[in-house]
């Protein structure tokens, strides 16, 4: 099986497994479990922040980072297609009461007019705009990253405005790597960030929100409050440091992969895809028209040929590379997909 539903598929390595069997643990409710303490500093370290507070998923990691920015009526902007407002199942609404503003543009990457044109105005009418929330890589964006200059006028301007600003880095070390800056860098304009050890790092579990001291302590108790305290998870965050140690700079092999998956598909016939869009390890490609069942039929037919992706539109299907998706198997995969669509299902 070729699995590139998502990065999040990966299966911890061996090395990887022997890191969390001999982490030393403690209780983390309690504040003494000395791998996840440790983990948070070298997380406040990378992002260049006060502090951070592991959390079991990234959508725990903006959602704690939400609720501790804002208060209920407020406003949040973000775009239209990023994750909190798509896929965090009414988050915000639901846990932190507020509503969202969503941005309209190609990529998920927008302009500082976008943030201007958002803005509601001071009037007990409206709601308030409170945050402004970047994500970085953009995932239905195709995984594109928000270049620094764009991130400093775009954060300039709403700061100007009197927003926060919290960046969903999930997969912000895949940036860091592609653009060749460090995360910190990236970091530096935001009050906070999250980012996954889960996604293409290829730890098990878990996710980190950083920012400064007061906003994390309250983030911290929102954690407890969503019941994500966990005990033992020096665990989970010995995968996490180890990740972070081992598997950064090996994501460059994911962008290549993702990128030599995405240059054979344009050479595929019928198939519709621009391969300059490629910047890290998510591939979007449209399905030849006619294909028997559009993208869902495709799909399955791949998943009977042993590779799995997932439709996302009626054309489109998503692809995304990873640890666990070599060469060999991208070639492969290649093959398959000249061979699916004139199949019927
Ligand atoms: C951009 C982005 N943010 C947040 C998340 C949420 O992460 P989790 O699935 O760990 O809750 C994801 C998951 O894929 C994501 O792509």
């Amino acid at each position: 099986m070729y699995d590139y539903r998502s990065d999040t598929v990966t299966q911890p390595t061996d090395a990887m497994r022997d890191a969390m069997m001999s982490a030393k643990l403690g209780d983390d409710v309690l504040g003494d479990d000395p791998t996840v303490q440790q983990l948070e500093v070298r997380v406040a370290k990378l992002l260049g922040k006060e502090a951070a507070c592991f959390v079991p998923s990234g959508t725990m990691a903006n959602q704690v980072a939400i609720r501790a920015q804002t208060e209920p009526g407020d406003e949040i902007i973000a775009h239209e297609q990023s994750h909190i407002y798509e896929y965090e199942g009414g988050a915000p609404a639901a846990l932190s009461g507020c509503s969202l503003r969503l941005i309209r543009s190609p990529g998920g990457l927008f302009e500082p007019a976008d943030v201007s044109g958002s803005m509601r105005p001071i009037d007990d009418h409206a709601p308030r705009s409170r945050l402004l929330v970047i994500e970085n890589t953009h995932n239905r964006g195709g995984g594109r990253i928000w270049p620094l200059d764009r991130i400093a006028d775009v954060i300039g301007r709403a700061r100007s405005l009197g927003l926060r600003c919290h960046m969903d880095g999930a997969r912000l070390m895949n940036a860091c790597v592609a653009a060749g800056v460090e995360a910190r860098a990236y970091a530096s304009h935001f009050d906070t960030v999250s980012m996954c050890f889960s996604k293409g790092l290829g730890a098990p579990v878990g996710s980190a929100m950083a920012g400064p001291e007061a906003t994390v302590a309250r983030a911290r108790r929102f954690r407890k409050m969503y019941g994500g305290g966990m005990r033992q998870s020096g665990l989970l965050a010995a995968a996490a440091e180890f990740a972070l140690e081992h598997h950064v700079a090996r994501l460059a092999e994911d962008h290549g992969h993702a990128q030599e998956l995405a240059s054979g598909i344009a050479t595929l016939p019928g198939y519709e895809i621009d391969a300059s869009l490629v910047e890290t390890n998510i591939v979007y490609f449209e399905v030849p028209h006619g294909a028997p069942g559009g993208a869902s039929g495709v799909c399955e037919r791949l998943a009977g040929a042993g590779v799995l992706m997932l439709p996302l539109g009626p054309r489109t299907v998503r692809a995304v590379t990873h640890l666990d998706v070599d060469r060999a198997g991208v070639s492969r995969t290649l093959e398959v997909l000249s061979a699916v669509p004139r199949a019927s299902s």
